[in-house]
């Protein structure tokens, strides 16, 4: 009886410490904290921060004032209006966003807009008009490199730029000689073009219309 009247003693104590504990704690702990130990995410605090960019948009002077956080690609296509850059998903995945910028392809969703301050842009607008196509654009309608062409402005872009990495002699990841000129065969285009999904899976008519602009004399 003693034991049990001991042991019911010590529990009561310890008890009694733990939510002194607790109440000492949750004075002393900083708002913040304590509403993430609640499970709560404070609100970020501040006003956006925003900030202006000046670029080259297909060959004309740009000025846009944006989110700092604003991506190259929303830049474009909610600032500029230029919505033949699309967005798929966002997250560098699928190359529907691809522009060219100096002369190289990005992904523009994975890169904010304040980051590309002076640089020059070519989106698919700026490669050709309807009745003006740039090669590629007429070749990709020549062999119905498209189906919904949600894909196609990008994979048009991409084909472009990628062309002429190989002209540089850049090497792929498929590249088996580093010291020869890379030439486009099927695996190199493959590969280069493996950042440009399309989700209706016209890659043959695509492979066809980049190859045919391939073999034609620049
Ligand atoms: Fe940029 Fe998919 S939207 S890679
Ligand atoms: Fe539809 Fe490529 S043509 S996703």
């Amino acid at each position: 009886m003693t034991e049990l009247n001991e042991f019911e003693l010590s529990r009561r104590n310890l008890l009694m410490g733990t939510a002194a504990t607790l109440a000492l704690g949750s004075q002393t702990l900083p708002a913040e904290a304590q509403g993430s130990s609640a499970g709560v995410n404070a609100p970020a605090a501040g006003a956006p921060s925003i900030a202006k960019v000046s670029f080259s948009v297909n060959g004309t002077a740009r000025d846009v004032a944006v989110d700092t956080r604003t991506t190259l690609l929303d830049a474009l296509r909610e600032h500029l209006h230029l919505t033949g850059t699309k967005k798929g998903c966002d997250q560098g995945q699928c190359g529907a966003c691809t522009v060219i910028v100096d002369g190289r392809r990005i992904a523009s969703c994975l890169s904010l807009a304040v980051m590309h301050e002076g640089d020059t842009i070519t989106t698919i607008e700026g490669l050709g008009t309807p009745d003006n196509m740039h090669p590629m654009q007429a070749a990709f309608v020549k062999h119905d490199g498209y189906q919904c062409g949600y894909c196609t402005p990008g994979q048009i872009c991409s084909a472009v730029a990628m062309l002429d990495e190989i002209k540089a002699g850049i090497p792929s990841h498929v590249t088996a000689d580093l010291l020869a000129a890379p030439q486009l065969t099927n695996a190199e285009l493959r590969e280069r073009m493996s950042g440009n999904i399309c989700r209706c899976g016209a890659y043959s008519n695509i492979a066809e219309a980049i190859a045919e602009v391939a073999r034609s004399p620049a």
